[in-house]
């Protein structure tokens, strides 16, 4: 049985993610703030919050809203000073409020000096710190590989007359990890900010650092011709002994946590990446997030899903860190659609989709991630053209279903559902113009129902998705069986109901989720002795109710 007290703060508390662009702006710009978040801190320890992610802010030129830095030692003029971070970071903490960053290391913006520089010639100092290769003989790319936002993996470079590699976007060049002063480099930014206060990292891209020892095509796997990046070069041998190097000089001797985003891990495998032998504290593994999309992330490719295929990996994922590390539990994201829409292919009111996912958020075996809205329960955002995105992954995946030959009409529908912008659209505060996220026009739209789904309007009412989430946040705080219990999966082959048992000693807790549009039920059995936490009727479950027993 876990004893609390070994448990570390971020096992015990709740994480939120904030999507700085997009929370809250004090500027009159249309585009968020760090002193807006530091606004809002009250409003986050009132969900329980006491980690605070916070996606990247640095100096960038924002090509995909700051995921390509720039400088990883300023703060980007939109989003406010450095003053203003340290404020941030010394504020939430009188609030039991830890800032987490994100570091970004697996690429850089071309911007970034040290890309400016190993681009000027083939002999500078810094020339191989980036992934060089020359043409095919007949001066085509080195590998047919496609990036992550389509089109090439690799750029022409006409000052070296080579080509560089990038996993994602031309302007976010991969860094060459076998460079040993790369290594250094990067791990001296995460000990700046680790210096500075934050309590812990996200590591962005982590599985694409390592790259194979021989670059060779690979098989084509789309109409344009070319094979995807992530199957050449995901999780390459070799891997772990750099993220052992990062450990060893930045968390080790920290009471800090890191989180990696590591697409393309499987639960096998978590026990090299997380606990006693593992490189990270947690690790957002991603393998329930791709059940209700096409495995290569093709978003114009439908899938086919029932819950128990969610089941089955959620449960994967409790059982290999009940036995290595710890999980990180998140049904959204910035680069999520909304959960709502994402995990409920059912029919049924938003407010109640969101508390029944929240139920399971907040209950589960692991340290809970909130991603800003979540918690009011938003839907997807309505587009009614290809030009109303921003994001520059969402313009690559519709060129790519046009290719694949579906009709403008169909292209659009699968951006309308997957695109990365449904979680990205502003904050809504309340109900006064662009919902109290900024005074000026937000540089994405507010949503249209944003006059009733805001903060101001769910405060006041007790049946709201943020009043639930409020009541499960204290719910997890006054049960340690929530948060150090062990998991079991209940009802494992049920179509309807995500149920599970949480025990600690002599406590148990049993939790209920009805994922679907019908009523559904129960073995009263499995709840004797327990008390729910709200009225309901033993044995059965509305439509998309969902339930805790303590
Ligand atoms: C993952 C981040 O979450 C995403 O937003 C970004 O575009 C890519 N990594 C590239 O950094």
């Amino acid at each position: 049985m876990a004893n609390l007290n070994d448990l570390a703060w971020w096992q015990k508390t709740i994480a939120y993610e904030v999507y700085p662009k997009s929370f809250k702006d004090t500027h009159g710009q249309g585009t968020g703030t760090i002193a807006g978040i530091t606004e809002k801190l009250d409003y986050l320890a009132k969900l329980g919050v006491g980690a605070l992610w916070i996606t990247p802010c640095y100096k960038s030129p924002m090509v995909d809203n700051g995921y390509d830095v720039a400088d990883y030692y300023a703060i980007d003029p939109s989003f406010g000073t450095m003053a203003e971070m340290d404020e941030l970071i010394a504020r939430g903490r009188e609030r039991g409020i830890r800032v987490v960053m994100d570091l970004v290391f697996n690429h850089t913006s071309n911007q970034c000096p040290w890309f400016v520089e190993s681009s000027s010639s083939r002999t500078n100092p810094k020339a191989d710190w980036y992934i060089w290769r020359d043409a095919k003989p007949d001066g085509s790319a080195p590998t047919n590989w496609r990036s992550i936002f389509g089109g090439s993996a690799w750029a022409w470079c006409e000052e070296r007359g080579q080509y560089y590699l990038h996993t994602f976007a031309s302007e976010q060049p991969d860094l060459n990890w076998e460079n040993p002063d790369v290594r250094q480099a990067l791990f001296d930014v995460a000990n700046f900010w680790a210096n500075k206060g934050a309590g812990g990292f996200r590591i962005d891209a982590i599985t694409y650092i390592k790259k194979p020892a021989e670059f060779v095509d690979g098989p084509v796997d789309g109409a344009d011709g070319m094979s995807a990046v992530h199957a050449a070069t995901a999780n390459t041998p070799g891997i772990l002994a750099f993220l052992r190097e990062f450990k060893a000089a930045v968390r080790d001797g920290r009471d800090i946590f890191m989180v990696g985003e590591a697409n393309g891990v499987a639960a096998e495998e978590l026990g090299d990446w997380v606990g006693e032998q593992g490189v990270f504290d947690m690790l957002f593994e991603f393998n329930h997030m791709l059940i209700p999309m096409h495995k290569s992330e093709v978003w114009c490719r439908k899938v086919e899903w029932t819950l128990t295929d969610l089941k089955r990996v959620l449960a994967a994922s409790q059982r290999a860190t009940a036995l290595n590390g710890w999980y990180p539990m998140f049904w959204e994201n910035h680069d999520q659609p909304r959960s709502t829409v994402n995990f409920l292919q059912c029919e049924g009111a938003l407010a109640k989709k969101a508390k029944a996912l929240g139920t399971v958020l907040l209950t589960m075996r692991g340290t809970p991630f909130m991603y800003q809205g979540e918690e009011l329960g938003y839907g997807n955002a309505s587009w009614d053209s290809i030009d109303e995105f921003d994001d520059l992954s969402t313009r690559n995946q519709y060129e790519f279903a046009l290719r694949e030959g579906l009709d403008e009409v169909g292209a659009l529908a699968a951006c309308v559902r997957y695109s990365r912008d449904n979680a990205r659209t502003p904050m809504q505060w309340d109900a006064s113009e662009y919902a109290g996220f900024s005074t000026a026009k937000p540089w994405l739209p507010v949503h249209d129902d944003y006059a009733t789904c805001n903060v101001a309007v769910q405060e006041a009412d007790p049946d709201s998705p943020l009043s639930w989430y409020r009541t499960l946040a204290t719910l997890r705080s006054e049960h340690p069986v929530l948060v150090a219990g062990d998991w079991t999966e209940l009802m494992a082959d049920d179509e309807q109901v995500l149920a599970f048992e949480r025990t600690w000693g002599n406590e148990r807790a049993v939790t209920f989720a009805n994922l679907s549009d019908k009523p559904a039920a129960y073995d009263p059995a499995l709840v004797e002795g327990l008390t729910p936490i709200v009225a309901t009727t033993l044995g059965t479950l509305a439509p998309l109710e969902s339930v805790v027993f303590v």
